[in-house]
């Protein structure tokens, strides 16, 4: 299969072209590096890849750019790209998240309709829900996002229903809850604490610690996202959940004990737009895709671990 990854140079997006080309397709991934994040990070995330024959980068703007030469003769589009991260979707720049996440996706979709793409796959987010009225939470139920960033996921998923309604188009919306490992974005909690632990720096803990998610290891997400392109329904929408609840005081009691050392904890205020507590029920897309998360929060951990410990040591993270 030739599939297009949008985001390719992103955490998610980068893990899933890996596993696309080690499954045999061909891959175009597009990304425009925005400055969210170090581009050095980004690079090194599709370093492997681009060392690939079945692989081709484009460095192109999803808002702006000419989209039909992308996505003519796809089999697929994973449509990952997005400005990401809840707690800086505030004030003037929400600007970036509706251009990043809600006018790219729209002119994503146009130019698949345009090319007649077979099927699409939508990156959405845990933070559609809000704070939900009980827990787990299953995709019919009521979506009240709490942060800008959670509208403009909800957005991008009214877009995709959308275009399935108005032009038949076969796309699947999938919600991931909090997604970590190698090459998590440099803003995320796990990444944050494990880099400080690493380098005798102060965490900090927004609120108590007593706040819950419902954490997903990358690999497991990818496995699902692939799954969604293979078996999803059109129109259908899935919570990828890693199934394992988890309060961030007790991932930070994990990471002193993964580290050897005692850790620097600054606790500050709750942050306006996390949600108190995650959890996914993922009853559909066990049934539907198969979704069938193998990687405890431990395991991940030590894997994250891993990966920042290589990247502070060839200078790519301060
Ligand atoms: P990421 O920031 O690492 O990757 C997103 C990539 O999209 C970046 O490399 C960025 O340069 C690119 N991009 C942004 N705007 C673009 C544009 N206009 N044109 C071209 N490229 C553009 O983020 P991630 O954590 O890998 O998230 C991937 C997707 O999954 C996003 O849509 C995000 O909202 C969603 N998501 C992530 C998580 C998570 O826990 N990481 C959870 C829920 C949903
Ligand atoms: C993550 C992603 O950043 C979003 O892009 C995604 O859409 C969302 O998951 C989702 O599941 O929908 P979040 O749950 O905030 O958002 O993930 P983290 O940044 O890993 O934060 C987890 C928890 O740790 C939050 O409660 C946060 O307040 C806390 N945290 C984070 C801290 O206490 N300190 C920090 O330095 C960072």
């Amino acid at each position: 299969m030739h599939y297009v990854v949008t985001g390719a140079a992103g955490f998610i997006g980068s893990t899933l072209c890996d596993h696309l080309l080690g499954a045999g397709h061909s891959v175009l991934g597009v990304d425009c590096f925005t400055d969210y994040y170090a581009r050095p990070l980004k690079q090194h995330n599709i370093r492997d890849a681009l060392t690939h024959s079945r692989f081709q980068m484009r460095e192109d703007d999803l808002a702006a750019a000419d989209l039909a030469p992308l996505f003519r003769g796809a089999d697929g589009v994973f449509h990952l790209a997005a400005q990401p991260g809840v707690r800086r979707s505030w004030g003037a720049e929400f600007a970036t998240y509706v251009r990043d996440g809600v006018l790219a996706t729209q002119r994503v979709l146009e130019a698949c309709r345009t090319a007649s793409i077979p099927r699409v796959v939508y990156a959405s987010s845990s933070s559609v829900y809000g704070n939900a009225e009980s827990l787990p939470v299953a995709e019919d139920d009521p979506l009240r996002p709490i942060s800008p960033y959670g509208i403009s996921k909800h957005a991008g998923e009214e877009l995709c229903h959308a275009y399935h309604m108005g032009f038949g188009m076969h796309i699947a919306v999938l919600r991931y809850f909090t997604v970590y490992g190698p090459r998590q974005r440099p803003d995320m909690a796990f990444h944050r604490f494990i880099k400080s632990a690493l380098t005798g720096r102060r965490i900090e803990v927004y609120g108590d610690g007593s706040q819950t998610r419902d954490f997903t290891y990358v690999d497991d997400a990818v496995s699902g996202t692939v799954a969604a392109m293979d078996r999803g329904a059109a129109g259908g929408v899935y919570n990828l959940g890693g199934g394992a609840r988890w309060a961030v005081r007790d991932i930070l009691d994990a990471i002193q004990t993964i580290a050897g050392k005692p850790l620097m904890l600054e606790h500050l205020d709750a942050q306006l737009g996390d949600v108190g507590h995650t959890a996914a029920d993922t009853t559909k897309a066990r049934r539907e895709l198969g979704f069938a998360p193998t990687t405890d929060v431990h395991s991940g951990l030590v894997r994250e671990a891993d990966w920042l410990s290589d990247r502070l040591n060839d200078s790519l993270l301060d």
